[in-house]
């Protein structure tokens, strides 16, 4: 094998809970659902599961507002669900990394409750409160993510609190020891009973301005835009105080042997890479999301690996994501031919690579009519898509009734493109291409744990190189539709998302077709 660790070598993968399985016919994926799964897991060849939150919750936020910290909300299941769940995971080889959402608890927390009850609450100061502005109205101008101001009124103590999201997800105060200290117990809860790690939510936010200042108009903003990018998030959060907090958390984790710690962060790459933390003490992955964020084209994603590479502190281990359950599907993004192409992309840089439950077999974006809507950033801020429901949709299984997600009626509505059982029978399918690329990543050092460089773009082709001791495996992607003629080294090729491309030799003038990628092994 090689030195690394298993979150290095490995491939995570993200399961929406209520859209994997449904076990019991609510219509509600669930953790029996999940256990039932993990053979489809098993043979793609990914390592981690990682679950959006299951703990209790009223779901304004679809679990990201958190009522117990230390439960299983029971249309999820139970403890004793969750422990057979890890055991079961174990088994088979797979990790289990848990959502972790500090920034904010839901309304009906009882810290929230308690804090609520009036200004001599022991709790009060676990919340974020203030007093109005001197003239009146919030304290200051910050938005909400999911629309309007991020204060929330409270009448009967006469002060606002702060809500980075919705008004049912009050902001923690991070700077209080005694939220850390209950928060790493949280931690320790779930670690003493067997998780390998936590994907820690909007972790960039825990702190904010000590001064409570405005945030300054976005000049860059466009009629027609997202209102929340009217004004640039300086105070919201981002604040240097925040790396010690993270360090805590860090700590804790590292009390125990070999776990994991992501954290959730949309900044640009400079400010990204601080949170590897000083000495590497921060997040062991600061979530990478520029191939989400950025325009799919040759030219921008050659600088975007590039300048992360370059970026990245001394021992951070980089990594890549194409989807999560806040962004449209990658196949929606690209479309379905170039989805291959970005499969490729993500599972040879370097760097560990994060998959969307459902983008193994092609899943698209599933279009919800309006009364059926359930996502609150879409039903606060309707037509803006915002609304993250389409993303969300039942993954597809089989063909049988409502796709073998479920014998009830399904909480979003289903896709129609073609589910596992289907992927399974087609010869080169997305989701044959998916396996033999994570088979070919996991024996094969150089793309496991080789440097990277040659990055370049030349018209619509990307291509770099991967490179360890005497070993080199190049890549070359073509992102466009058309053919585009490039010149190869004299090489093996490996590996090609066109069916029946022929694999042996190649070296000097080669045709990759429309929506090609290929991989070539040679020697130095
Ligand atoms: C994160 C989650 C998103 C959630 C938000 C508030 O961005 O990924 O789904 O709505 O945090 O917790
Ligand atoms: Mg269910």
């Amino acid at each position: 094998m090689d030195d690394l660790l298993w979150w290095q070598r490995g491939v995570i993968y993200q399961v929406y809970p209520r859209s994997f399985q449904d076990s019991d016919g609510d219509g509600v994926g669930d953790l029996a659902g999940i256990a039932q799964r993990l053979d489809h897991l098993v043979s793609l060849g990914v390592d981690a599961l990682w679950l959006s939150p299951i703990q209790p919750s009223p779901m304004a936020d679809f679990g990201y507002d958190v009522a117990d910290y230390r439960d299983v909300d029971p249309i999820f299941g139970s403890l004793a669900e969750f422990d057979a769940l890890v055991a079961e995971a174990h088994r088979r080889g797979l990790r289990v990394i848990l959502d972790f959402v500090p920034n904010h608890s839901s309304d009906q927390h009882p810290w929230f409750l308690d804090s609520r009850s009036g200004r001599n609450s022991a709790k009060r100061d676990w919340y974020i409160w203030r007093d109005p502005a001197p003239g009146g109205g919030p304290p200051t101008n910050w938005l909400s993510h999911f629309g309007g101001s991020a204060w929330e009124w409270d009448a009967a103590s006469g002060q606002y609190y702060l809500h980075s999201f919705l008004k049912q997800q009050p902001d923690l105060n991070w700077r209080n020891p005694a939220v850390r200290g209950a928060m790493e117990d949280v931690l320790r809860f779930w670690l003493d009973r067997g998780v390998d790690g936590f994907r820690i939510d909007v972790i960039w936010l825990l702190i904010k301005d000590d001064k409570f200042r405005d945030n300054p108009a976005n000049p860059d903003w466009r009629e027609g835009g997202n209102p929340r990018d009217r004004l640039l998030d300086l105070y919201g959060g981002d604040r240097p105080e925040v790396h010690e907090v993270i360090a805590g958390l860090r700590r804790v984790i590292d009390a125990y042997d070999d776990r994991l710690m992501i954290g959730e962060i949309y900044l640009p790459v400079q400010r990204l890479v601080a949170y590897y933390g000083e000495g590497g003490g921060g997040a062991h992955l600061p979530f990478n999301f520029q191939l989400i964020t950025a325009p799919w084209n040759a030219g921008t994603l050659a600088g975007i690996i590039r300048d992360y590479e370059a970026a990245l502190p001394p021992g951070g281990w980089p990594n890549w994501v194409l989807g999560n359950h806040d962004q449209p599907r990658i196949a929606s993004r690209v479309g379905p031919a170039q989805a291959r192409v970005a499969a490729v992309l993500l599972l040879t840089l370097r760097g560990t690579p994060t998959l969307y439950y459902g983008d193994e077999i092609g899943m698209l974006d599933v279009p919800v009519p309006p009364d059926r809507v359930r996502d609150p950033a879409e039903r606060n801020q309707p037509g803006l898509g915002l609304g993250r429901d389409p993303q969300r949709s039942p993954m597809l299984w089989d063909t049988t009734r409502n796709a073998g997600f479920s014998s009830g009626e399904p909480w979003l509505p289903l896709g129609a493109t073609p589910s596992v059982a289907e992927r399974e029978a087609e010869p080169d399918s997305i989701l044959q291409l998916y396996r033999r690329l994570i088979a070919l990543r996991r024996a094969d050092p150089v793309l496991r744990g080789g440097a990277i460089d040659g990055v370049a773009a030349e018209g619509s082709v990307l291509r770099f190189r991967r490179s360890l001791g005497e070993q080199q495996r190049w890549v070359v992607l073509n992102l466009g539709q058309e053919p585009a003629g490039v010149t190869l080294p004299a090489a093996a090729l490996v590996f090609s998302t066109l069916p029946g491309r022929a694999t042996g030799p190649v070296g000097g003038r080669f045709e990759l077709r429309g929506h090609e990628a290929v991989i070539l092994r040679g020697d130095a």
